[in-house]
């Protein structure tokens, strides 16, 4: 394990995670010790519309994944319409390999509860939602808590803190389907129908929950909110490169020494966050990574030095979207790592769109012929084919992002698919894969 050097270290910015470590951070006490609703009293002297002007100055883009201006999203609200305005919080965190969003509930939940108290007087919304994964039960408890400790101390509900305001915040469970994390679909499973997507337009800023105004945004985004407000949108941009602003918090996992969250300024690169981490697992050399969860496109060795903000992970080829890096070695291989993930888009797959739900579950079986040994090398072709008509011709990003490990793993990793077709590698599925497949 290697040990970081100082100014390795000094890349670390702990702003959204500084309260993690801190006893009972999540209590409502330990929270207004450390800067805890600062942020909302020096808010709620302020118009809304200079809040929206400050998040708009302070550069702050989306944490879910594509990264879209927030204070922009929040300024398509309408105003003066007559209509409810509504703020959901996306807590649904089903990308593969991510894990920023629960910790931060987990140990930080009041840092959610007063962005969304802000955001929400920011857009005129008087009701609130975080929707948050089923599964995370433990994140969900812990929300539900804060929620109600910051009902008792007058921070929601009727005329908080004195300042007319009203905001009710529902925490609302999902039942654990990775498609209720793309915004309208959340939005249909919310309103209790089926998640899955919407046509757009119109888009959720005009008709969004319940056919109203609603600003939809990630977690990590919302819990932004406070320290901006508190530290001001230059020191915001302090942090960053030019056009992506701030902290992030990048999650490592896979062959890496220590595993775990680490937020440093965007535009880190993956050499920096590794010697953050104590480097590759022993005897384990760095092959392949994602820079943002499965669906964005692999990345390889040559790509340490890449900056992980959003535009210098776009001109190395893929997306920053999660930011959840997941490190793979040369003993592993991207062949199955491919067909793992892809498993996982065919089972979450809506089914609403033709490419996506047979362009899956085609490819589920091509990759099955190949790790089985029966591959061929026309079932190369018959994968770029496919992906060619599920990218871009998918209602969702769920089709776009399936393909993004299968074209990428063979724009980089051919060999290793020629390896199987021509016997080098010995199979990794048995026959038995082939047959009787659901
Ligand atoms: C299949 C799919 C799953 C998604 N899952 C999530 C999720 O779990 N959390 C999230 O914040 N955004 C997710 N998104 C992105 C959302 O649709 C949306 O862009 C995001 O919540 C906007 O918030 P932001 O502007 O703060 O990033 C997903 C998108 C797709 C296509
Ligand atoms: S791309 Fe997939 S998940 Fe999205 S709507 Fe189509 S079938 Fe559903």
């Amino acid at each position: 394990m290697t040990t970081p050097r100082p100014e390795t270290l000094a890349k670390l910015t702990p702003v959204l995670t500084k309260r993690w470590l801190s006893p009972d951070a999540w209590r409502i006490g330990t929270y207004e010790q450390l800067d805890g609703y600062a942020a909302l009293r020096k808010a709620l002297k302020a118009h809304p519309d200079d809040l929206i002007q400050l998040i708009k100055d302070s550069g702050l883009r989306g944490r879910g994944g594509a990264g879209f201006p927030t204070g922009l999203k929040w300024g398509f609200i309408p105003q003066g319409d007559g209509k409810p305005h509504y703020l959901v919080v996306n807590a649904d965190e089903g990308e593969p390999g991510t894990c920023k969003d629960l910790p931060l509930m987990t140990h930080d939940p009041h840092a959610l509860v007063e962005g969304v108290i802000i955001a929400s007087y920011a857009i005129r919304a008087s009701r609130a939602y975080i929707y948050i994964r089923g599964e995370a039960v433990h994140a969900a408890r812990r929300l539900r808590n804060a929620v109600q400790e910051a009902y008792d101390k007058g921070y929601l509900g009727r005329n908080i803190l004195r300042s007319g305001f009203d905001l009710e915040l529902v925490v609302h469970s999902g039942a654990g389907a990775y498609i209720c994390g793309e915004e309208t679909a959340l939005l249909d499973s919310l309103e209790g129908f089926r998640g899955q997507p919407r046509l757009r337009p119109p888009f959720p800023a005009t008709h969004g929950l319940y056919a109203s105004p609603t600003v939809v945004n990630n977690v990590g985004t919302i819990a932004s909110v406070p320290p901006i407000v508190l530290g001001g949108a230059d020191w915001w941009k302090s942090m960053g490169t030019e056009k992506s602003s701030g902290p992030m918090i990048y999650s490592l996992s896979g062959r890496v020494a220590n595993p775990g969250q680490y937020e440093c300024s965007m535009g880190v690169t993956l050499r920096e966050l590794l010697e953050l981490a104590g480097g590759m697992q022993p005897g384990h050399n760095l092959r392949f990574w994602t820079p943002g969860g499965s669906s964005t496109p692999l990345l390889a060795a040559e790509h340490l030095d890449v900056p992980l903000d959003f535009e210098g992970v776009a001109a190395a080829g893929s997306i920053l979207g999660t930011t959840a890096t997941q490190i793979f070695s040369d003993q592993d291989c991207p062949v199955y790592a491919t067909y793992r993930w892809l498993e996982f888009y065919h089972h979450e797959s809506c089914g609403k769109c033709t490419p996506c739900r047979e362009g899956n579950y085609w490819m589920v079986r091509v990759y099955r012929r190949i790790l089985s040994g029966q591959g061929t090398h026309e079932d190369l072709d018959t994968l770029l084919d496919t992906c060619d008509n599920i990218l871009g011709r998918s209602f969702c990003g769920l089709g776009d992002g399936a393909t993004s490990s299968v074209t990428s793993s063979l724009k980089y990793f051919k060999q290793d698919y020629l390896d199987y077709i021509e016997g080098r590698t010995a199979p990794k599925l048995s026959e038995k894969t082939l047959v009787g497949a659901h």
